[in-house]
């Protein structure tokens, strides 16, 4: 349906179309490429493990709790707090959430921007034009790093200006499905390829003496992150969410789906580092670690595709940013949507106005970054590893002593009878109001301890 009165609230057309953007906001770069390096080079298995418990035993409950939020208010966050509690304080907490979103964003959109740059690399390389594709591919450069980030919020406030159904939704059930069968093509090629096993090896056999409590703040930073938790991005998108369909069970799609992801991300790019091993190319660097982050994602990979080389270097090296772009784009749009559904719900502005007033001041904020790239690390520190959990525990401690988990608990049985009475329903219930809070709280300040 068309939207005409872009000033409305939209909806989801389907509950599919909620768990494709849902999922599509939680896999993102963070899935593709931190979490495998996080993994490779934290004891592989070990991480893989302390992972998997971090996003089922809290990140999944903190995800119910802000899809219940966002359901019961049908609300942005700040909207959403306001609209459960009286008290003046609370909504701060949704800002906090709505200002870690921005600044996400404006980062995320240099490191986007990249991704497509390198498909424009490798389509250089291969059709000849090293000298070209060097040039392009050269992160280090302000003025391509402000032009690719330009092109990417210009595709996101695209998408977002189309509202929630016609934009959102539609592009996210197209972008979606390719992502999957890109990554599973990808994988399929790289682990029958001379190398590879040994990738495999270090990723899944578990190394448990790397387990430290950095490790542990690390992982839980990760799922956080990967979940799209603590900012409020699923109180949003649960806003607009119908009252028929199932919030736990939702919830439970989306983190399974998110984990799935990474998993795979990881069968993929720790054997192709190996891969590239076989080749001849350092994948240590010289304090013996191996080499994460941009400089694994921009140019161990790259020169891997160089050096395979011919029709399958080709197919591998650009696919393989098509999709690093494809799932960063189904990120970027719902944390442009967080401060948009905001400026719509409280300030009652036009949703393409909304759109193309805030895409601009964040890529402002980008174009900074763009030459100042050391600025990611910063505000990936204070932004996502503690901002995300942070705004994790207030939001538990919020449903838990504010709302009132029997208030929760009414919105998640509508749509699913008898929730409130189930076994999940009662561990739930434990985890948002004592375990979740502590824990995150405790790994939050454990690298002071
Ligand atoms: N989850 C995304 C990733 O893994 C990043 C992301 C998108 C995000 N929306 C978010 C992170 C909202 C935190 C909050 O790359």
């Amino acid at each position: 349906m068309a939207q005409t009165d872009t000033a409305t609230r939209g909806n989801w057309n389907s509950k599919l179309g909620f768990i494709l953007a849902a999922a599509g906001s939680a896999v993102g770069l963070g899935n593709i490429w931190r979490f495998p390096t996080e993994a490779a080079s934290n004891g592989g298995g070990a991480f893989l493990i302390i992972y998997l418990i971090c996003c089922f035993l809290i990140g999944f409950p903190v995800m119910m709790a802000e899809i219940s939020m966002g359901r019961k208010t049908g609300k942005n966050p700040v909207g959403a707090f306001k609209a459960l509690s009286s008290n003046k304080f609370y909504p701060l907490i949704g800002m906090w959430g709505v200002l870690c979103g921005v600044m996400i964003l404006s980062f995320y959109t240099v490191v986007a921007g990249w991704t497509v740059s390198y498909v424009l690399e490798e389509i250089l390389f291969f059709a000849g034009n090293p000298e070209w594709a060097t040039w392009i591919g050269n992160t280090g450069n302000g003025w391509l790093n402000a032009i690719f980030s330009v092109a990417f919020m210009s595709a996101t406030v695209s998408i977002i200006m189309g509202g929630v159904s016609d934009g959102i939704e539609r592009a996210t059930k197209t972008l979606m499905p390719l992502l999957f069968v890109i990554l599973i093509v990808l994988i399929g090629y790289v682990v029958m390829q001379p190398g590879s096993g040994k990738g495999l090896a270090t990723y899944l056999r578990p190394d448990f003496s790397m387990v430290t409590p950095a490790l542990i703040f690390d992982a839980m930073g990760q799922a956080f992150f990967s979940l799209s938790l603590g900012m409020g991005a699923l109180i949003t998108y649960g806003s607009y969410l119908s009252k028929k369909e199932n919030v736990p069970q939702a919830a439970a799609l989306v983190t399974t789906t998110d984990t799935i992801v990474a998993f795979l991300a990881g069968l993929l790019i720790i054997p192709t580092m190996y891969m590239a091993q076989a080749q001849g190319i350092t994948i240590f660097n010289a304090s013996g670690d191996l080499i994460a982050g941009p400089a694994l994602i921009f140019q161990v990979l790259p020169s891997l595709f160089h050096e395979l080389g011919g029709l399958w270097g080709a197919m591998l090296g650009i696919t393989f940013f098509v999709l690093l772009s494809v799932a960063a784009l189904t990120s970027t749009i719902s944390l442009l949507e967080v401060p948009v559904s905001y400026a719509i719900d409280e300030f009652q502005i036009k949703r393409k106005k909304a759109a193309m007033y805030i895409g601009l001041g964040i890529l402002a904020v980008s174009l900074v970054i763009s030459f100042q790239t050391s600025l990611i690390g910063v505000l990936d520190t204070i932004f996502s590893q503690i901002g995300l959990p942070l705004g994790g525990i207030l939001i538990c401690l919020f449903l838990s002593y504010e709302w009132k988990v029997q208030n929760a608990f009414e919105e998640l049985d509508t749509g699913n009878p008898g929730f409130s009475q189930s076994l999940v329903g009662k561990v739930w219930k434990v985890m948002v109001m004592i375990v979740c809070p502590i824990v995150i709280l405790y790994n939050l300040l454990s690298p002071y301890l």
